[in-house]
């Protein structure tokens, strides 16, 4: 594979560009990207271009059977010159995995790490520097074949973009149990991180969202009793002295940061349980004390506690701790991710800033 093309406007982009006070989650976009596109059973030599448009033909099998993948990731740069990247191949690891649900055909990882070490290593110097701050990375792959029958593209085109980002969600979440609609079917793709399953949860995230909640928490989608997890972030609950979540199964997301508080959390001697978690029994120990606390973890919402879990009956229910243990995990992973902490796993990688040539 070649090495990648800067297209013309990529350094005046990057010159040009100031990050804004205010940075949200997900609202500034980096002002560049990169591409490359597969067809007749190769991939394309990669760009790095200006942020922009891009052309689709409208017949494209991403437009009409949502045939895409997509990855969430994050480029640190907290008091120190080069970016870090947090579990980036475990993040690859997924998006093949999701890619192959789809019968799409994988990224090959050169390739992804080509596009994702161009993009943070020409955003380096753009990376907000603070605590909890960073470079959110989207890798993406649509299906751009056109046509009705129902299979693969044979064409696809790959992209990385980025955002310039504060934490997700600022203060406690308040999230609301849905209890007609499912987020993935059994046997279905909520494994896979494809934009199919943010399409099911859109309507109950909405409404979820008209009722002042800050999200949706989805049931399983068989005996609609056991809780999976909230649209884009796993959950944890503090029942007596023991760290509860959902365990994983065919309709969870596997979450790369749940994995990694599992780790932190076992490493310092507290016990993890990963077993079915039915809603009932979750609402009753919040209200008699036995669960003292409820959290999301995720790579956009790092760790986010919960305020309130509300049923559909108007019922709310409320831990009595609000960041505790929450609070110790995500310093830790913070401290871990911002490289301000050893990395005893090796989660840390870091990458080389993408420096103008001085011809140009
Ligand atoms: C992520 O955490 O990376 C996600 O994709 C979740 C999304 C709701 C922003």
């Amino acid at each position: 594979m070649a090495d990648y093309m800067i297209r013309d406007g990529v350094w005046k982009s990057l010159a040009n560009f100031r990050l804004p006070e205010s940075l949200g989650f997900g609202i500034v976009l980096a002002p560049v990207m990169y591409s490359a596109t597969y067809s007749e059973g190769q991939w394309s030599q990669g760009e790095l271009l200006p942020y922009g448009p891009i052309e689709i033909l409208p017949g494209a099998r991403a437009l009409h059977f949502a045939e895409q993948v997509f990855e969430g990731m994050k480029a640190y740069r907290v008091g120190r010159p080069v970016a870090n990247l947090f579990r980036a191949r475990d993040n690859y690891a997924r998006m093949r995995r999701s890619a192959e649900r789809l019968a799409m055909h994988p990224v090959p990882e050169p390739l992804f790490f080509e596009a994702v070490n161009a993009v943070v290593g020409a955003c380096t110097e753009i990376i907000p520097g603070k605590t909890g701050q960073s470079l959110y990375v989207r890798p993406f792959l649509i299906g751009t074949e056109p046509g009705y029958a129902v299979r693969a593209s044979h064409s696809a085109r790959f992209m990385v973009i980025a955002n310039p980002s504060e934490i997700y969600a600022t203060g406690p979440m308040k999230v609301l149990i849905e209890r007609e609609q499912v987020r993935a079917a059994a046997g279905g793709v909520g494994t896979a991180k494809t934009g199919a399953n943010y399409a099911a949860s859109l309507l109950g995230s909405t409404r979820a969202v008209e009722h002042d909640y800050t999200v949706a928490l989805w049931l399983d989608p068989t005996s609609r009793e056991n809780i999976e997890e909230l649209s884009g972030m796993n959950l944890f609950a503090v029942i007596g002295d023991e760290l509860h979540t959902p365990v994983l199964n065919d309709s969870i997301l596997p979450g790369v940061t749940r994995d990694s508080l599992i780790m932190l959390a076992r490493a310092q001697g507290w016990t993890v349980i990963e077993k079915a978690m039915p809603v009932a029994d979750l609402l009753r120990q919040i209200s008699n004390g036995e669960c003292s606390e409820v959290f999301a973890c995720g790579t956009a919402a790092i760790v986010s506690p919960i305020g309130v879990i509300g049923d559909a009956d108007g019922r709310r229910y409320q831990p009595n701790t609000i960041d505790g243990r929450a609070r110790i995990l995500r310093e830790q992973l913070l401290a871990i991710q911002e490289r301000r902490a050893p990395d005893p796993y090796g989660w840390t990688t870091e990458v080389v800033p993408l420096v103008k040539p001085r011809s140009q």
